[in-house]
């Protein structure tokens, strides 16, 4: 039996994916019979309404000393993370001093922006090689999972926060009611929480399956994350989407009672209830549309591979695991994966073992077709690659539909 992890409810997955590794341990070769495996299989509690994998592996598979997602690979995250720091020292502080804390600083992305302006500021983040990064650009960061006792610790050394920030993270966090106790206690009185995630409702719509994999354990919604962050008397009192990574909402969060929530919340609560988020019906015609889309790409790589033309992947994306091992996709159907993150180049894509490379190799000899894995950074990306195309090199796209351009 397999239960909820906001509200303890029985839960039951509405499909599987099947064994996947975990979406961002790229593989030495020497390691290839020791990998781990897990049943990827999500649920939506009927009760709380919090989508999650039932199967989440331990948290130390997860995050650890040689993580390999670096936000600062793109140009379009910085600037918009930056842009973000500038909203918030500008709306959202109200002290002369403020302090600012980030879960999941990761490598200083968002953080930079507070350091470079001398305003006090902290990171936490369990995993070491990015905290690291942090460290030598002068960034203050604990390398640690956020709980209730690790905010303890926060509060006694710097005191209490008046801004927490958490971008792409509050999805990776098992143990998530220990985040919120640990917000409820670090947050002061007056204090905002900004969390930013991957949209439920942007999923469903566009059909992108592969949000869901080990890191990427919940897929938020207002909904839960009402819910969520009611148990610990915090409510949240603005909504803001955005384009990122599939399509993002942002949330900001205070102790209940003391800002009025705006209207955008019960919008946003409306719209969920009214297109039946949490209903078995939008979770059947889900797994349909998982279905044809494993068909229809299957369908079009083996004519790919029957015209005999090379056909590779571009940016290894944690996101792309799911695709590809629900695919079965292997190196026999992709030549390689080229990637930006130094770490991730040498080494192979989790289960399916394709070679993770320099994106030189790309740019030498132009393959026929490249599936663009990293879809969330189309723009960057096309404009990056735009002699590939101007050769007549054709790109994949899968998201919300399979097709060449
Ligand atoms: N904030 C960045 C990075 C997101 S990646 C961005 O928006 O792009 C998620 C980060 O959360 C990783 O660096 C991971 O190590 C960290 N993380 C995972 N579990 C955590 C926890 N319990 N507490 C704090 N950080 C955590
Ligand atoms: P991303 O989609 O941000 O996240 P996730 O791994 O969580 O699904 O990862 C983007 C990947 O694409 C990352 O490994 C870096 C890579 N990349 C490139 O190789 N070239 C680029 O120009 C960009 C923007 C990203
Ligand atoms: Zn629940």
């Amino acid at each position: 039996m397999k239960y909820c992890r906001v509200c303890d409810s029985l839960i039951e997955p509405f499909m599987s994916f099947g064994k996947m590794p975990v979406a961002n341990a790229f593989i030495d070769k020497k390691d290839f019979n020791n990998e781990y495996f897990f049943d990827l299989s999500p649920a939506s509690c009927s009760n709380c309404s919090t989508f999650q994998i039932v199967d989440v592996p331990e948290q130390g598979k997860m995050f650890h000393d040689h993580y390999a997602y670096f936000a600062s690979t793109s140009e379009s995250m910085t600037n918009h993370f930056k842009n973000l720091a500038h909203e918030i020292l500008k709306k959202h502080v109200k002290s002369d001093d403020p302090f600012i804390v980030e879960i999941g600083s990761n490598d200083g992305i968002s953080l930079q922006n507070y350091s470079e302006l001398g305003i006090k500021h902290l990171g936490i983040d369990p995993s070491k090689n990015v905290v690291d990064v942090c460290r030598d650009k002068g960034i203050s960061v604990k390398c640690d999972f956020f709980t209730k006792q690790s905010a303890e610790e926060i509060i006694a050394h710097n005191g209490k926060s008046d801004i927490i920030v958490s971008t792409n993270t509050m999805h990776h966090i098992p143990d998530i009611k220990e985040v919120v106790e640990g917000a409820k206690i670090l947050l002061k009185k007056e204090g905002l929480m900004i969390t930013e995630d991957p949209y439920l409702g942007d999923m469903i719509s566009l059909n992108s399956f592969e949000q869901i994999y080990a890191e990427h354990n919940f897929i938020w919604s207002v909904s839960s994350m009402k819910y969520l962050f009611n148990l610990y008397d915090m409510e949240i009192i603005d909504v803001i989407p955005n384009k990122y990574h599939g399509g993002c909402l942002r949330y900001y969060i205070a102790h209940k009672g003391v800002y009025s929530p705006n209207e955008s919340v019960s919008l946003y609560l409306n719209k969920e209830k009214n297109s039946g988020l949490t209903s078995k019906k939008v979770y059947e015609n889900f797994r349909r549309s998982c279905i044809e889309a494993k068909t229809n790409i299957l369908e079009l790589i083996d004519k790919i591979k029957d015209s005999k033309k090379s056909l590779v992947g571009y940016g290894a994306t944690a996101k792309s695991s799911t695709l590809i091992n629900y695919c079965g996709l292997t190196n026999q159907h992709i030549d390689y994966i080229c990637d930006s993150t130094p770490a991730k180049q040498g080494l192979y894509s989790p289960g399916a073992h394709i070679p993770i490379v320099q994106p030189e190799k790309f740019t030498e000899n132009y393959p026929d077709y490249s599936i663009l894995f990293a879809w969330n950074h189309k723009q960057e990306i096309l404009k990056k690659e735009i002699n590939y195309q101007n050769r007549g090199g054709k790109w994949i796209e899968y998201i919300p539909k399979v097709i060449i351009t």
